[in-house]
């Protein structure tokens, strides 16, 4: 179903994001007749360039990023009918932003700024939006992550953005939650009525969250190594997944009921103190290793700065103090450089509560859920051993694999997202206090980590991450799921 024609504003229009998602996002949408030719796509940025130069910017972004078989350069030329560019340097006075003004039509349709750039500049290019008269009850602002580097600069983050723009008009991006297996978490969880009634401490021994990557800094250096993996991923995906487990069931789909949902399990997470960020977390760095097969540099040689103690891996077991799930770890990881992309949660049950079957009954059900790659959703339940012999019970899984369901391309986040935006959905959005309750949690750990002062323990490039993250289950009598 197409969306209402909207006029959309990037600014860092010709950045890494905008090349590598946004533009092709914008494409892929246009190629399913979601957007319609009265649209509007205006690229701004610091440099000097004509239409036809971001045009032709626009459309090599493109190509990367689309399969052979969906180009053609027909709808190609009729999707750059919809781009523009701006020259503009953001801290240039009113008189300088009226060209930009002009090329808009400020009427009822969605008008919508898209803050491609460094965070550090959102307040600005908001305010400066207001003082050139750009503001309007169709506005929308789209802010990407980090907001902020810590609760009180995304506290100001905010102040600066809800100063020009309602809430109702601002829309955080957290790229996790417009992924198809992402959202499928709620459907999952709330149009089954299998899980719901096991959904608790009741019948759940633990949760793991894993988001493996094998890439190393790709570039991002100078953020990263002021930003680690707690900031760059558990602060906004990791913690966005937990909510999706671990909330209450929202009223309706509704983004506030979501939302509110949401809010309450970050609020329910156990605080930090030195001394349970001793006990219960690990901060990993890298060293030089193989993945896949090939050499890779350690972080400290990939940075090119011996000193860093930036954490590129991190493990995490949080508590969420409330009545479905006192007690009941979930052992959150993530780390760069590891032996394989995967992004899954595990959601193991307990043990029956007496099996009839002696040792035979143990490795408890579990709901494996793949979120990428080979996204998949797989239950395993225990199943007898064919065979005369003794009676052998085995953990198989019921697979449902989403390339043998669906033949569809699945869109990238960006697509979900940006026209989730064009609509006014809130839902996949998080509101100021879910971001700042994240920011307090997570704070509290940075402090405790800064009081306990440990470098962080070394991995190899293209490993499970460092020995004590397996050690902080292993305690538990537990183990890091190895997949299936
Ligand atoms: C980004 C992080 O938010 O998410 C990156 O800044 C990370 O460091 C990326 O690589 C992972 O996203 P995805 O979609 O590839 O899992």
């Amino acid at each position: 179903i197409p969306v209402e024609p909207f006029e959309l504003v990037i600014f860092g229009g010709t950045g890494d994001l905008t090349r590598r998602k946004l533009l092709p996002a914008l494409f892929h949408r246009y190629l399913d007749d979601q957007i319609t030719d009265d649209s509007r796509i205006i690229g701004c940025a610091r440099s000097e360039m004509s239409r036809e130069a971001y045009a032709e910017m626009a459309r090599e972004a493109c190509i990367a990023a689309t399969s052979d078989s969906d180009w053609t350069d027909d709808a190609w030329d009729s999707f750059a009918k919809l781009l523009d560019y701006q020259q503009l340097d953001i801290s240039a006075p009113k008189k300088e932003w009226k060209p930009l003004r002009s090329k808009l039509s400020l009427d009822d349709r969605a008008c919508i700024y898209y803050l491609a750039t460094a965070p550090a500049l959102y307040v600005q290019i908001c305010a400066s939006l207001k003082k050139a008269e750009m503001v309007t009850s169709a506005s929308r602002v789209v802010l990407e992550k980090p907001i902020g580097r810590d609760f009180d600069s995304a506290a100001k983050i905010n102040d600066g953005v809800c100063a020009v723009f309602d809430e109702s008009q601002i829309f955080r991006i957290d790229h996790y939650l417009g992924k198809e297996t992402v959202q499928n978490l709620m459907v999952l969880r709330f149009s089954n009525t299998l899980f719901e009634p096991v959904w608790s401490r009741h019948h759940i021994d633990h949760v793991q969250i894993t988001v493996a990557e094998n890439l190393g800094l790709e570039g991002r250096a100078g953020y990263y190594d002021k930003s680690g993996a707690l900031r760059d991923m558990v602060q906004n995906h990791i913690l966005q997944l937990l909510c999706l487990i671990a909330m209450e069931p929202p009223n309706s789909m509704d983004a506030d009921e979501i939302r509110t949902e949401k809010i309450k399990v970050l609020r329910a997470l156990v605080r930090f103190d030195e001394e349970r960020a001793r006990t219960h977390t690990v901060r990993g760095q890298y060293a030089e290793g193989l993945v896949n097969g090939t050499p890779v540099p350690g972080y400290l040689d990939d940075l090119g700065e011996p000193n860093s103690s930036t954490e590129t891996f991190v493990a995490i077991k949080a508590e969420i103090d409330n009545w479905r799930w006192a007690g009941i770890p979930f052992y959150l990881r993530t780390g760069k450089r590891m032996k394989r992309r995967t992004s899954e949660i595990v959601i193991q049950f307990k043990n029956v509560a007496h099996s009839i079957f002696g040792s035979n009954g143990e490795d408890a059900n579990k709901l494996v859920i793949k979120l990428q790659p080979d996204e998949a959703v797989r239950l395993f339940l225990h199943i007898k051993e064919p065979g005369p012999g003794g009676l052998r019970i085995k953990s198989l899984p019921l697979n449902l694999s989403y390339a043998e369901n669906f033949t569809v391309r699945y869109p990238d986040a960006y697509e979900r997202l940006l026209m989730d935006v064009v609509r006014g959905n809130l839902a996949l959005f998080m509101r100021r206090d879910e971001v700042e309750a994240a920011w307090r949690w997570v704070d509290d750990l940075i402090a405790a980590w800064e009081g306990v002062d440990k470098k962080p323990d070394d991995y190899t490039a293209g490993s499970d991450g460092p020995v004590s993250s397996a050690m902080l289950l292993d305690r538990d009598g537990r183990s890091w799921w190895q997949g299936q």
